[in-house]
Formats: structure tokens, sequence, C-alpha cells
């Protein structure tokens, strides 16, 4: 019997090992799959582009920003660009009415890198969101040395004032959230009403799923 014990004692232990085996092992996998991910999200982040993008949409900063802020946000531009009508190129171009215009064209000659220049298209909000989160990310290679803006707001304001100087673009529509916002004290009220029935419905579907379930064997029967 002491014998036997031992024995049983023996095997637990090692099923015991074995578990702990795997789940070392498979700690090892996770551990050396998990980091390969999060290495994206951080090379982003660290070009500026993490800056809260997914949190609020671009149309509804805008709607919100403020033209003012975003004259104080320049500052950060106006050691290379003049922003006044015919004003001077510096070490960038001039910026007066540059939202809707050709990327990297006009600007009274301005001798534009090759990047921006062959880059096609015009400045829309959405591409000037992204050049100003990181110009080196949004147009590898060009001569523009600023880092960029990482605040999604700051962003949204200087935006909306660059806007203001000659461009005058509508601004988009903003998305439903400030919406939602508004109707916030009465959704959680109907979320919790339409739960409460949802709860009660279920012990009634579960009941109601035997007798389903027990119709159809009559009905093999049958055939
Ligand atoms: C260190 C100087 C410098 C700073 C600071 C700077 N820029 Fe520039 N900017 C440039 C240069 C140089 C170019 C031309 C880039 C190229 O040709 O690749 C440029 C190009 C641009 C363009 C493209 C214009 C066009 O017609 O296509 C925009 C828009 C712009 N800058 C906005 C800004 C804003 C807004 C800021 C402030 C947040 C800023 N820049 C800060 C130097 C600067």
């Amino acid at each position: 019997m002491d014998n036997r014990n031992n024995t049983i004692a023996g095997w637990v232990l090692f099923a015991g090992i074995c578990a702990l085996g795997l789940t070392i092992g498979s700690g090892m996998l996770f551990a050396s799959h998990n980091p390969e991910k999060p290495g994206y999200p951080i090379e982003d982040a660290e070009a500026g582009a993490g800056g809260g993008e997914s949190a609020v949409p671009l149309a509804n900063l805008l709607a919100a920003a403020d033209p003012a802020k975003g004259e104080t946000v320049f500052a950060k531009c106006a050691a290379c660009h003049t922003i006044n009508s015919g004003g001077a190129n510096g070490i960038g171009p001039n910026l007066f009415g540059t939202l809707g215009e050709e990327i990297g064209h006009g600007k009274h000659g301005f001798a534009f890198s090759s990047v921006l220049a062959g880059m096609g298209g015009s400045w829309d909000f959405e591409k000037m969101d992204k050049w100003l989160t990181s110009p080196r990310k949004f147009a590898p290679g060009t001569k523009m040395s600023f880092a960029g803006l990482s605040n999604p707001e700051d962003r949204a304001n200087l935006i909306v004032y660059l806007n203001a100087q000659g461009s005058n673009l509508p601004l988009p529509a903003p998305e439903a959230a400030p919406a939602a916002e508004g109707d916030a004290a009465a959704a959680p009220a109907e979320g919790d009403a339409a739960a409460a029935p949802a709860e009660g419905a279920a012990p009634a579907a579960d009941a109601a799923a035997p007798a389903e379930g027990a119709d159809p064997a009559p009905a093999v029967a049958k055939k």
C-alpha cells in the first residue's frame, strides 16, 4: 500500500512538473511573439503619429478648433515660413493659401525637394494633418526639418488658422461623436432598458430551446 501511495504521489508530482513545464514552455512561446507586435505602434509613437488619431476624428477636432490658438502654434513655424499674402519665401515657402493648393508647387519659385514636388495631389485637411504629425513620415526625404506636432488639438488649431489665411476651404462635417455626447444621458438608460428584457428573455429562450429540440424528434420519427 505504501508503495502504491508513493507511486501515485510520484505520478501526481510528475504530472505537476509536466504541467509546469508546459506553462513555462508556452509562456516562452508567447513571450517571444508579443514583443514583435508592440514594436510597430512604438515606432509610430516615436515618429509622432501616435498622437491620438484614433481617439477623435479629425473633422471633429477641426470643428472644435480655435484659429487664435493655432496662431500661437504657428510661432513654431515662423522661423522658416511667412504666411501673409505675398510674403517672402524663407527657409520654407510662404504659406498663404496653401490649403487647397497643389503639394510642393507654386510659391513664387520656391525650390521644393523632389519628394514634395513629386508627391502629387493638393493639400487637404487629412494630408495637412499627416504632414504636420510627421513631415518625414508623410514625405520621406523632405527638406522641412521639423519633427512634427504630436498633439492632435495643436494640429487642428494650427490647420484652421492656416485655412483662414487665404484658403477658406469648407471644414469637413464632424462625425457623429458630438451628437452622441448630447445623447449620452439617454443612451445608457436605453442600453439598460434593452439589457433588462434581454436578461429576462434569456431563461425563456433556454426554456424554449428544449421544446424546439423536442419538436424535430417526433418529426423525424414520423418520416
Ligand atoms: C526648419 C524650418 C521649418 C520649420 C520650423 C517648418 N517648416 Fe514647413 N517647410 C520647410 C521647408 C524647407 C519646406 C519645403 C520642404 C520640401 O521641399 O521638401 C517646408 C514645406 C512646408 C509645407 C509645404 C508647402 C507646399 O506648398 O507644399 C507646409 C504646408 C509647411 N511647410 C508647413 C509648416 C508648418 C505649419 C510648420 C510649423 C508647424 C512648419 N512648416 C515648420 C521648413 C520648415
